[in-house]
């Protein structure tokens, strides 16, 4: 129920895709498929965070959150003491939050086709910065108001150990290592499993520098 290794999922389904590694049911690591796509990422993350820079979000306990956060897209994840939500505004701006540029929605439907899931419509992508010692508690990613559509996770730049559980805060999790370019894909039974992301080494990428990019795609609505 609770595998704590890749290889225990080894003989659920022929390997097909020798860079596709599979986590559980549901749930896949794409090694290296945003690479072909990042000559085309790269100038729209930049166009993206001119109009919403990177903050760091205060959660509704108080805490200000490690990793910094921006949004693109018809829906923005935000959060401060009133608690987490959607907003179609971003709050330091007042203005609608930036269009998801076409190559970040054909990139995060690419890879949720990969992972098995068909007509991915993400309306929200939460861009999140890592500096080194920046992390993510685990948690479970349900402010959407359906958990039909999966979630689409895109790491650049510094590697990360990322932590994916089970449905109880208290299950064990696979340590999967996130390398520039990885792209997380889960969903259907596995969507509601609890993850995050260890605190972040120091290092720098010849890329990107001293950070670790995210990208989040979801259908929030
Ligand atoms: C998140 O779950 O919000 C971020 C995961 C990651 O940075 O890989
Ligand atoms: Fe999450």
């Amino acid at each position: 129920m609770n595998p704590t290794t890749l290889d225990m999922f080894a003989n659920l389904e022929p390997e097909q895709h020798p860079r596709r590694e599979q986590m559980g049911k549901q749930s896949y690591v794409l090694r290296g498929f945003a690479l072909p796509w990042l000559d085309r990422l790269l100038p729209e993350l930049e166009a993206v965070l001119k109009a919403a820079p990177f903050r760091q979000m205060v959660t509704p306990g108080g805490f200000t959150m490690s990793a910094a956060m921006s949004s693109c897209g018809t829906w923005g994840w935000t959060t401060d003491r009133s608690g987490y939500r959607y907003t179609r505004q971003d709050p330091l701006s007042g203005e609608p939050w930036p269009d998801m540029p076409e190559v970040f929605f054909q990139l995060a439907q690419a890879a949720a086709r990969e992972a098995g899931f068909e007509a991915f419509v993400p309306d929200s992508c939460l861009i999140n910065r890592y500096v080194p010692g920046a992390k993510m508690s685990l948690h479970q990613d349900k402010d959407e108001t359906s958990y039909e559509a999966p979630i689409v996770s895109v790491s650049l730049g510094l590697p990360a150990m990322f932590l994916f559980g089970g449905f109880e805060r208290s299950d064990k999790c696979q340590r999967v290592p996130l390398l520039h370019g990885d792209i997380v894909v889960w969903g259907g039974v596995d969507r509601l499993r609890y993850h995050g992301v260890l605190p972040i080494k120091e290092g720098q990428h010849p890329r990107l520098g001293e950070q670790r990019i995210n990208f989040t795609f979801r259908t929030a609505r």
